[in-house]
């Protein structure tokens, strides 16, 4: 039987990382086999993912000489890095250059850089329809990681740069779903306008990453954009109501009001939502959904992710 080529995953205990990891696992006949890095080996989650066969490695992304060995005699890398960590796009580009120097180092045929818009391309620093945060940054946590292609195309890597969409997940996880209202009801709080929201399973950017190292070579020097839908917020709150069994109303709050909600990170996310509304067809047209159905047969659509995931939704019941 051919040697299994080794596919080494950042994040494999989190939402991208780890739903890669399942993919590869999943697919015994696939020709791949995947190491799984995390900081801590002996964490419940790195032990599920060793008992179902992946080979477990600790690494920080922080650390160079870690990620070398890490990604020794890997034959593909997915990177990717945590802004919600740490909130600081400075630490994304030198963890990005981390990455990029370990696979440069360890000659790995296929990188994949988990990416987002460099929004200052579109909105520079001078231009005030929103905030400039952080000194230098428009939208930080997409910032960087726009910023941050060029260390891996820099450096000459066969990468495939993955661009990434909103996570439904978010609506479970990140406080974004429907709260109940002063009335009791239920509102969907999402400063979307009447635009379309590219969105997708989280699950299904690691089984569309899959799909981009099974297709391999085609691939190198690609920009990739992945979406499950592009869907309105009156879209999706039609969606939620069906789900839930309950009326939820979309409420298209203010970019302005959503940066001053005051929880961490709500400018960030006020100023990517108006990139998004701004930008709305270039950045729905960078996404889509056929390319990532066409690398990923399993794509979920909304209403089926809600279907498995409504009992997960926290509504402040
Ligand atoms: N939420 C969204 O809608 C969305 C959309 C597009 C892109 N993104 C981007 O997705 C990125 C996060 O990816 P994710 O959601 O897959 O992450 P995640 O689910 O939060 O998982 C992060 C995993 O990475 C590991 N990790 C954290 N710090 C590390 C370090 N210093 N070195 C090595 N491993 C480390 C942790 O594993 P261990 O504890 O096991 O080490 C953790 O399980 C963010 O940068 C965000 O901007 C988010």
């Amino acid at each position: 039987m051919a040697t299994k080529k080794t596919i080494a995953v950042v994040g494999a205990t989190g939402a991208q990382g780890g739903g890669l990891v399942r993919a590869i696992l999943n697919d015994p006949q696939g020709g791949f086999s995947v190491r799984a890095i995390t900081r801590d080996v002996n964490s419940d989650k790195a032990k599920k993912l060793a008992q179902s066969g992946a080979e477990v490695v600790a690494a920080n992304v922080d650390d160079l000489s870690s990620l070398e060995k890490a990604f020794h005699e890997a034959h593909g890398a997915f990177c990717v890095t945590f802004f919600w960590e740490h909130f600081s796009p400075e630490k994304e580009l030198a963890e990005a250059m981390n990455m990029a120097q370990a696979a440069k180092h360890a000659a790995v045929q296929h990188v994949i850089w988990s990416t987002l818009e460099d929004t200052r391309k579109w909105v520079p620093l001078n231009d005030d329809r929103m905030p400039t945060l952080q000194g230098k940054y428009k939208v930080p946590h997409f910032d960087a990681k726009g910023e941050a292609d060029k260390l891996f195309t820099g450096l000459g890597l066969p990468v495939t740069l993955l661009l990434t969409s909103f996570y439904w997940d978010n609506f479970i996880y990140f406080g974004m779903g429907p709260k109940k209202g002063p009335d009791g009801k239920l509102v969907l709080t999402l400063p979307m306008a009447d635009r379309k929201l590219p969105g997708i399973a989280a699950e299904d950017i690691g089984r569309c990453a899959y799909g981009v190292f099974k297709r391999g070579h085609e691939l190198v020097g690609k920009t990739v954009g992945i979406a499950g839908e592009h869907l309105t917020g009156a879209q999706m709150a039609a969606d939620f109501s069906k789900a839930l069994g309950k009326d939820v109303v979309y409420n298209a709050v203010p970019y302005g009001v959503y940066r001053s909600f005051g929880f961490p990170g709500a400018d960030d996310l006020g100023n990517m939502f108006q990139f998004k509304c701004d930008f709305n067809e270039y950045f729905c047209g960078a996404r889509n959904p056929e390319t990532a159905l066409a690398l990923n047969p399993a794509l979920e659509s909304f209403e089926q992710w809600l279907t498995q995931n409504k009992s997960r939704i926290p509504l402040g019941d």
